[in-house]
Formats: C-alpha cells, sequence, structure tokens
C-alpha cells in the first residue's frame, strides 16, 4: 500500500512512525514532513519515507500528487486542511482518505457551529453565549462578572483563545478579536464562555461515522512555562494514561459527552470519519467540553502512539469501511511522556536554523523516540524550523520512570535558545502521591 500522510509536526512523525510499522504499508510519502520524518524507513519493504514539497494547505497541489502517484490512502494530520474541504476533494475524485469531511470538521472550525450543537444535545460544556457584533459581547461579559473565556469563532492557529480574569480584560478581548480584527475572519464571531475550574485532560474518539472509540485519557500542559505560568502554546509536553481519572468518571465521560455527540451526529446527517479530540475540564459538577478539534492532538499523538498496539492502518481503514465496531484498541500497559523541546521566544517570534545536537546519542537509548516538529535538514545537519522543535517521547512502567528517560534524554539534547517545561506530569505525579499517602 502507498500512503500520503499531510503535514510536518511531532504529531505528523509520530503518526508516519506508526504507520511505517504496518505489515501493510510499502511506500510513505509525507508532504511536507520534516527532518525526522525523511529519517523513517518503511519496516515492510525498507523503503525510506518521500518527503514532497507540499504544503499542507495547498489541497489542490495535494490532490494532483496523490492521482499522479497512486496513493491508496492519504492520511490527515492538521485542521487547516480538514477545514479547507481536503476530504471531499479527494473523495471527489475517488480516492480514500482519513479524517472528517468539511461539514464534519466544523466542530473545530467553528467554536458557534460547536456550541449550538452541544445545546441541541444536551452535552454538558460552560455557560456561552455566541456573538456577532461586539455590544451584545460586551453586555454577557457584564452579566458574568468578568471572568471568563473569548474565543474567536474561527480558527486562529491555536492563538484565538483569550482567558480573562476580570471586565476590563474581556472587553479588551473582544474589542482586539472582533474590532482590530487580530484573527482575521476568524473573529467575526465570538464564543464568550464562563471560566470553568478543574483539572483539564484529553479525550481522544476514533470515529467511522456510527461507532467511537475512546483512548485513554491524556492531559496536555498548554503554558509556555512551568506550574502552568506564561502564554499559551500549541502544547509543551503531554503524558498517558492520566493516574487521577477514575472508572466512574470515564464512565460519565462517555454517558454524557461521547454518546450524545454520536447520536447528535447521526440525527443531523454528520458523518464523522476520524478522530474526535475534545478538551475536558473535570469540574465538581462532572466533566465539561471546553472545545472541539477534528484531528489528533499535538503532543498527544506522541504518547498515544507509543502505546498503541493495533495497527494503525487497520483502524484508519476501519473508520472509512465504518467497521469500527468490530475492532478493539490495545495499549501497551506502559506510561508514556512527550516533554516539547521549543526554539528560544517561542510562542513569540523565534529564529531557524539553529544546529541541534545530540540526537544520534539518543537514537540509542532504550525506550526512548525523538520525535521531531520544526525542523530541516541542512547541508547533512538538522536545525531547527519551527516553534515547537522536537518532542522527546519515553515510556516506562510508571509515569515516574517515563518521566525520568524523557528529562535524561533532553540532557543530551542541545541547540541555541533551547527551551523547555521542567513540569511535565508533575501534575500527575503530585495527584497520584496524594492517594497513595491517603490509602
Ligand atoms: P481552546 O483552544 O478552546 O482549547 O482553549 C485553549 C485553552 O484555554 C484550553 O486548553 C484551556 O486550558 C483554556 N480554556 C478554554 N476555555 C476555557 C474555559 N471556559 N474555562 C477555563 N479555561 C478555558
Ligand atoms: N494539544 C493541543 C492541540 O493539539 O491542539
Amino acid at each position: 500500500m502507498k500512503l500520503l500522510v499531510i503535514g510536518s509536526g511531532g504529531r505528523e512523525h509520530a503518526l508516519v512512525w506508526k504507520l511505517a510499522q504496518s505489515s501493510r504499508v510499502e511506500e510513505i510519502f509525507c508532504a511536507p514532513g520534516n527532518a525526522g520524518i525523511s529519517g523513517e524507513v518503511v519496516a515492510r519493504s525498507g523503503n525510506p519515507v518521500v518527503l514532497v514539497p507540499t504544503s499542507a494547505d495547498d489541497i489542490h497541489g495535494l490532490l494532483e500528487f496523490a492521482l499522479r502517484e497512486r496513493v491508496d490512502l492519504t492520511v490527515v494530520g492538521p485542521d487547516s486542511p480538514l477545514a479547507l474541504g481536503v476530504v471531499d476533494l479527494f473523495q471527489n475524485r475517488g480516492l480514500r482518505i482519513w479524517g472528517p469531511n468539511q461539514k464534519a470538521a466544523q466542530f473545530e472550525a467553528s467554536k458557534v457551529f460547536s456550541l449550538e450543537f452541544m445545546s441541541r444535545h444536551g452535552i454538558p460544556t460552560a455557560r456561552s453565549g455566541a456573538f456577532e457584533d461586539p455590544d451584545s459581547a460586551v453586555a454577557f461579559i457584564l452579566s458574568m462578572g468578568g471572568r471568563c473565556a473569548v474565543k474567536a469563532d474561527g480558527l486562529a492557529l491555536g492563538k484565538g483563545v483569550v482567558l480573562c480574569s476580570n471586565e476590563r480584560e474581556a472587553v479588551g478581548a473582544i474589542k482586539e478579536i472582533m474590532v482590530k480584527k487580530a484573527f482575521g475572519e476568524a473573529g467575526r464571531r465570538l464564543v464568550i464562555q464562563e471560566f470553568l475550574e478543574g483539572v483539564e485532560v484529553s479525550l481522544h474518539a476514533l470515529c467511522d461515522g456510527r461507532t467511537a472509540l475512546l483512548f485513554p485519557t491524556s492531559q496536555d500542559h498548554k503554558q509556555a512555562f512551568d506550574r502552568d505560568k506564561g502564554p499559551n502554546t500549541g502544547g509543551m509536553g503531554a503524558y498517558s494514561p492520566t493516574p487521577f481519572v477514575s472508572e466512574e468518571e470515564i464512565r460519565s465521560i462517555q454517558r454524557t459527552i461521547l454518546e450524545p455527540w454520536v447520536s447528535g451526529c447521526a440525527a443531523e446527517g454528520i458523518d464523522y470519519r476520524g478522530i474526535l479530540y475534545p478538551g475536558i475540564m473535570l469540574t465538581k459538577e462532572g466533566p465539561k467540553v471546553l472545545e472541539y478539534n477534528a484531528r489528533f492532538g499535538d503532543p498527544e499523538t506522541q504518547v498515544y502512539l507509543t502505546r498503541l498496539d493495533n495497527d494503525l492502518v487497520d483502524l484508519v481503514e476501519a473508520c472509512l469501511d465504518g467497521t469500527l465496531s468490530d475492532s478493539v484498541l490495545s495499549w501497551a500497559p506502559h506510561v508514556s511522556v512527550c516533554v516539547v523541546l521549543a526554539s528560544g521566544g517561542y510562542p513569540g517570534a523565534y529564529s531557524k536554523g539553529k544546529p541541534i545536537d545530540g540526537l544520534t546519542e539518543v537514537g540509542k537509548m532504550d525506550n526512548v523516540k525523538v520525535f521531531h516538529a520544526g525542523t530541516r535538514s541542512e547541508d547533512g545537519r538538522v536545525v531547527t524550523h519551527g516553534g515547537r522543535v522536537l518532542g522527546v517521547t519515553a515510556w516506562g512502567s510508571d509515569l515516574g520512570k517515563a518521566r525520568d528517560q524523557a528529562y535524561s534524554a533532553i540532557q543530551r539534547i542541545q541547540f541555541d535558545g533551547m527551551h523547555y517545561r521542567r513540569d511535565i506530569g508533575s501534575k500527575g505525579l503530585n495527584i497520584l502521591r496524594e492517594k497513595q499517602s491517603k490509602e
């Protein structure tokens, strides 16, 4: 089988790495990929993964490539080509492609769409309102007392959410998004939500339009600095499973969040095939949805795929064929931890082209896999080429061991300006310790 993977981040490196292990794959292309992806080899054929210099948003260029190369199956990583309708475009030309179609991808592409869907189907979320003009948005803020989340409706490179602690900040955020148009068209409409308190977890569920198979839980670390300080990022590290979500909470998530979502999609004719990734807040009143993503999380994918035992091609095909109810997800019992190494200045401005040292040495370590994100090859060297540069992923029999292994690998990696969080997994470890001291 010939595969095309769309995207260039750590998520796509993890997808390519896992797909390359499939007994059914002979060739993999990745558009546009990164230096780590081009270093992968397809297990069955021994063929190196080939990078294609087409951007993930150039959906017509991707179609042309897939038709020319007679690609058997395309796997979409990022949100933006999904929102642009890459799945519909490929399907109209008879090509097999994995990911939600444009209508289904609205769960991520429009926060207003998601909010209205949740309200129609009784899915628990924050008290929220959707607004098309700044005056009514401001009136809603005043009615809520100022502490809230102000969200641009559309895709805004992960930056469209402003967490506000008072009215002044919230009014400022509304102005920034609706009047100054900081996120362009994405901010034409707004969602304002009550600020939810609690522990945040990432859910992933594989869907074939009728069945949704829930993954174990994971936790991302969105803020740039330790103890959740600093600006929001795409994600600075993750681990799975989380030791603090009880079986009862999982059942409650299935019953109150996943099942009404599946039946809501069926009732509304939304044929969702791919990964649904809801961000969840575990609040005192139970789990509530913060937002939906219509794709794998980054860096959640890196921790999930280093635990998944199934052949990923089988699962992808089961989604497309509507046979997921016959599949059973199988997870290695170990804990995986991914720590993101970022460029100096990220998530603000940063420079590129810094040589990265230590990758060969870390490549020899046990239970460690370095997934590349913003990297490229330049004159035979791997250099930085993005904000999030590497996702150092390690696994072990418990969270402490997996984390120690990840941080010990990081000690051997170096590039100018490199920064990372030292506390990935700390929340999980603290909750575990508290639990153990009570027992
Ligand atoms: P989103 O892009 O909607 O996931 O928002 C980015 C981050 O902002 C989330 O991961 C949460 O940490 C935080 N967030 C979003 N909505 C809320 C909310 N209603 N209450 C508290 N935190 C929120
Ligand atoms: N982990 C954050 C995201 O993928 O959006």
